[in-house]
């Protein structure tokens, strides 16, 4: 679902996408596949950027992308101008005084490595795929990024944080899969579901609040399903933040971060 000018069709990105999800899933790719799926998703080789690092300098500076984690990442365009506005949320919320983050879905923790570079929070995030572990755990290793990655269940991870502090910033980003149709994004229907991440949540917090915040595709004007299953979901938590990614595709789908209050 990328742009090149126009010239990447939507077809072609859709076959790109069931190769790195399929044969490429824990494949690590290459310097070109890099910078191809880079042009495909993003529109340019640049715009598959994590950590900083742009697709084509990724394997000349040692890091180690999947294929899976190429189409699931939250690239740099999106996490950073994210990071930037929950700071200045924050900054208006004297009650929300969080003390962590927790990446529960790392994938390449991007998300988590922003968040800690613009709030300064110690970073803990849990990954269950022990390929998208190692590559991880290998990247933040070269780059010297401290984030205290487990490979584990998102369950284990919540009932070893710290203890809760009202506004602690939790990041539910679960495999879409087949909650991703042509008329958008179910999160009731993601791998795991949202709602059931939610209860396990608000279960380890015993009553403090937390900030939700997870990423979500509305696939263009006819998407009838991301916006209202997120209502539901979050029906009684205050909506905080909805932060667009900078750029859409070409098919008129885009990104965008939400952040909810959830008691
Ligand atoms: C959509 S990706 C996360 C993308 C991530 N935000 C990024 O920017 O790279 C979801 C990740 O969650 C992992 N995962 C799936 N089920 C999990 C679970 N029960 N606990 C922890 N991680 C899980 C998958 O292996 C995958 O790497």
């Amino acid at each position: 679902m990328g742009h090149d000018g126009g010239a990447t069709s939507l077809s072609a990105a859709l076959a790109l996408r069931a190769e790195l999800l399929g044969p490429a899933r824990t494949r690590v790719l290459t310097e070109a596949e890099l910078s191809h799926a880079g042009r495909v998703f993003h529109g340019r080789p640049e715009g598959l950027s994590l950590y900083g690092v742009a697709a084509p300098s990724m394997v000349g500076r040692g890091l180690r992308l999947l294929g899976r984690t190429a189409i699931e990442c939250s690239v740099d365009d999106h996490c950073a101008p994210f990071a930037e506005a929950l700071a200045e949320c924050l900054a208006h919320e004297p009650d929300l005084t969080p003390g962590y983050v927790a990446d529960l879905f790392c994938g390449s923790g991007n998300v988590g490595f922003h968040l800690r570079a613009r709030l300064g929070l110690p970073v803990f995030a849990a990954e269950l795929d022990p390929a998208v572990h190692a590559a991880t755990r290998h990247n933040f290793r070269v780059l010297g990024i401290d984030v205290d990655l487990r490979h584990a269940d998102y369950r284990e991870l919540l009932a070893c944080l710290p203890p809760p502090r009202p506004g602690d910033v939790v990041v539910v980003e679960p495999p879409w899969g087949a909650a991703l149709t042509p008329s958008g994004l179910d999160v009731a229907a993601t791998e795991p579901p949202v709602p059931g991440i939610l209860a396990d949540i608000r279960a380890a917090r015993a009553g403090v609040p937390c900030l939700v915040a997870l990423q979500v595709i509305v696939v263009g004007a006819d998407d009838t399903t991301t916006r209202p299953s997120l209502r539901r979901c979050f029906a009684g938590a205050r909506h905080l933040l909805a932060v667009p990614a900078p750029a859409s595709f070409a098919t008129g789908a885009t990104v965008e971060f939400h952040v909810y209050a959830v008691s």
